[in-house]
């Protein structure tokens, strides 16, 4: 789609085709140095390793227009060695971090028309996959991987935005089980949370709150998204064990809620049961597609927790405009995490 014919101001979370994107190819055991091409197809072998066995990975990382007019990542390291060590645990070859950041910037500055403007409170969304191509019959890694970034103008990917969403917390579905692939990016775990969000979707709830495989109680993330409270007074979250996707927004709030906000942090197990208790004020999920997304209800088969009726909690609000503000550049970004194009 042509970048002049967007409506930047209604954007949602939903493919847009742009002008270019990076590729490169692993051969011979290795990566070649990657190029920009235009958005296209590409061929694949039938019997290629990520559509049989799907190994494959991804990330997603935003590009923002600050009110300066500067184009903006936010800490693409943490997405590089993100994709590593997702790579690692599937058995694909790892592609070297600099390289890494400097095609994101390529891949940027080549479709900086479809930034949305800073106004518009959208992004560039950056998505870089990397899928085992090489043909494979029995279950062994690819011998051929292509490496790919693209990118999509997007909005807020709950529709609800700000005014939070309500939730329902599944007995009946997990994610990711202790040993499993979890805290890997890996396509296979969000192939498998899609009937468990639709099945919440058809009853009214934005996603699903995964608990944990073994026990059934305790919070593991939010969809696509990690998860937050505040219960006596402390923001909780829990603790990348192995089956949570180690969020780098998770990372960040933790450390301005330690840091700036003055709060105790806390990373443990978090029963579904607080949740329905008065001492847990407030809740919300975080990641770069839903940024800071406060927690309206929980809801748990009869049982329903309503947090608020729209208002965001006021841990929530204050981690919401101090993660954008700095994101966007209009507060200091005394930490570094900001990285200009
Ligand atoms: N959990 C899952 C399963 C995700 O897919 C994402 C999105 O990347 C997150 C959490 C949040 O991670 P981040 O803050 O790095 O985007
Ligand atoms: C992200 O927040 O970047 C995600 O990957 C979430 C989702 C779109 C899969």
């Amino acid at each position: 789609m042509d970048a002049k014919d967007i409506d930047y101001y209604a954007l949602g979370f939903e493919f847009i085709e742009t002008k270019t994107m990076f590729v490169s190819n692993y051969k011979d055991g290795r990566w070649d140095e990657g190029t920009l091409v235009p958005f296209g197809n590409f061929e694949i072998s039938p019997a290629a390793c990520i559509l049989n066995y799907g190994q494959g990975i991804f990330e997603g990382m935003k590009a923002l227009k600050t009110k300066k007019g500067d184009h903006v990542l936010f800490r693409p390291e943490e997405n590089a060695k993100r994709f590593n060590d997702s790579a690692s645990r599937m058995l694909i070859p790892n592609y070297n971090v600099d390289k890494f950041v400097s095609a994101v910037k390529k891949v940027v500055k080549a479709n900086e028309d479809y930034i949305p403007p800073y106004d518009s409170g959208g992004a560039l969304y950056i998505r870089p996959i990397m899928i085992g191509t090489g043909p494979t019959v029995g279950v062994k890694p690819a011998n051929e991987y292509k490496m790919i970034m693209f990118t999509v103008p997007v909005g807020p990917y709950f529709p609800e935005g700000f005014t939070g969403i309500d939730l329902e917390i599944t007995k009946k579905y997990t994610r990711a089980a202790p040993g499993g692939t979890g805290s890997s990016k890996t396509c296979c775990n969000y192939a498998g949370s899609m009937l468990p969000g639709k099945e919440a979707k058809e009853r009214g709830f934005a996603q699903v709150i995964f608990l944990d495989a073994v026990h059934k109680e305790y919070i593991d993330e939010v969809g696509a998204a990690n998860f937050f409270a505040v219960i006596d007074g402390v923001l909780v979250t829990p603790k990348t064990a192995g089956t949570i996707l180690p969020g780098i927004t998770r990372k960040s709030i933790l450390e301005l809620a330690s840091k700036k906000i003055g709060m105790l942090t806390e990373e443990r197990d978090i029963s579904y049961k607080e949740l329905f208790e008065v001492s847990c004020t407030e809740a919300f999920c975080s990641g770069t597609a839903a940024v800071i997304t406060p927690i309206k209800s929980v809801v748990l088969e009869e049982k329903k927790r309503i947090f608020s009726e729209g208002e965001p909690g006021e841990i929530t609000r204050k981690a919401y405009e101090m993660l954008t503000g700095i994101q966007r550049l209009d507060i200091g970004d005394e930490f570094g995490w900001v990285e200009k194009i």
